[in-house]
């Protein structure tokens, strides 16, 4: 259980970030959700088992994001859960984006800016989160920070080859924090996820129809369940809830010795692959 703690989930509006903050609130946490999205954020946090906070923010900037962490700590007295999220396109989660154009930031045609746009919303989001919560984690006398990285951080990725190395640059940050903040019982661990049906899998459905002929027939959803047949072991996708059981396991003190580890939820997926 995480009665008394307090944690922040950057992307908690929507899909895993979501599931996160459910399965943390219904373990007794206090949850804040930041996020791009306000108002969605706003409607996530108010459903919480445990009253949570909603804060906009974009936690790739770092003024923004030191000011959004103040208001939580503030608001809970202190931070003991840091959940880095956030993360894939911002074309992908963006309904105003078209779905070709969405489909099109995961092609190997990348330009430099998309490049470093990918690069910003998974890895410089998950760094300028860390270091806005550090002081009030030590504050506390330790706590957990959960990186969701991706298996693409894993395996070759040539449809995602910026998110890949986003998320790779992910689990290696994760190790280098977990050493050096080990000395304030602050312990840093990763989560890879499989095959999830969030609003980030949409754009990429679209993009793996275009290549792919046996597809051309499906819609994103039938793309993305014939994927999930193809490629998972264990025949099934994985959900926001199995995404959030891990992280609240990984912040609760069942795990106080567990540092610097990485752990794919994936149905076997890597398996095949590794
Ligand atoms: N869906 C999958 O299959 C899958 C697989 C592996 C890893 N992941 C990772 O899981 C995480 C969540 O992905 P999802 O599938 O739930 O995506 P999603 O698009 O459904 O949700 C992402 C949320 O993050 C928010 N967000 C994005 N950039 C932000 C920023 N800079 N500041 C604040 N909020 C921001 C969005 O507004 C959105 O609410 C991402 O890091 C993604 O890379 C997803």
């Amino acid at each position: 259980m995480l009665t008394g703690k307090t944690a922040i989930v950057t992307g908690g509006a929507r899909g895993i970030g979501a599931g996160i903050a459910r399965v943390l609130a219904s373990q007794g946490a206090q949850v804040a959700v930041l996020d791009l999205d306000g108002a969605e954020a706003e409607k996530t946090a108010a459903a919480l088992a445990v009253p949570g906070l909603a804060v906009a923010c974009d936690v790739a900037i770092e003024a923004e994001t030191a000011k959004a962490v103040r208001s939580v700590v503030e608001r809970f007295g202190g931070l003991d859960i840091l959940v880095n999220n956030a993360g894939v396109g911002r074309g992908a989660s963006d309904p105003n984006v078209p779905r070709a154009a969405r489909g099109s930031l995961g092609s190997g045609a990348m330009s430099g800016a998309q490049w470093d746009e990918y690069l910003s919303q998974n890895l410089r989001t998950t760094f300028v989160t860390t270091a806005a919560g550090l002081a009030a984690l030590k504050a506390r006398g330790g706590g957990a920070i959960v990186n969701i990285a991706s298996i693409a951080g894993l395996v070759a990725s040539p449809r995602l080859p910026a998110y890949a190395a986003a998320k790779a640059g992910v689990i290696s940050l994760t190790k280098s924090l977990a050493l050096e903040y080990a000395p304030h019982d602050i312990r840093v661990n990763a989560i890879c996820p499989g095959f999830l049906w969030t609003r980030a899998w949409e754009g990429l459905a679209e993009a793996i129809k275009l290549d792919t002929p046996d597809f051309a027939a499906l819609d994103a959803r039938g793309v993305f369940l014939e994927v999930v047949k193809r490629g998972v072991p264990l025949g099934r996708e994985q959900t926001p809830d199995d995404i959030g059981q891990l992280t609240a396991f990984l912040a609760s003190d069942a795990a106080r010795n567990i540092t610097g580890q990485w752990i794919a939820v994936d149905g076997g997926i890597t398996l095949r692959q590794a």
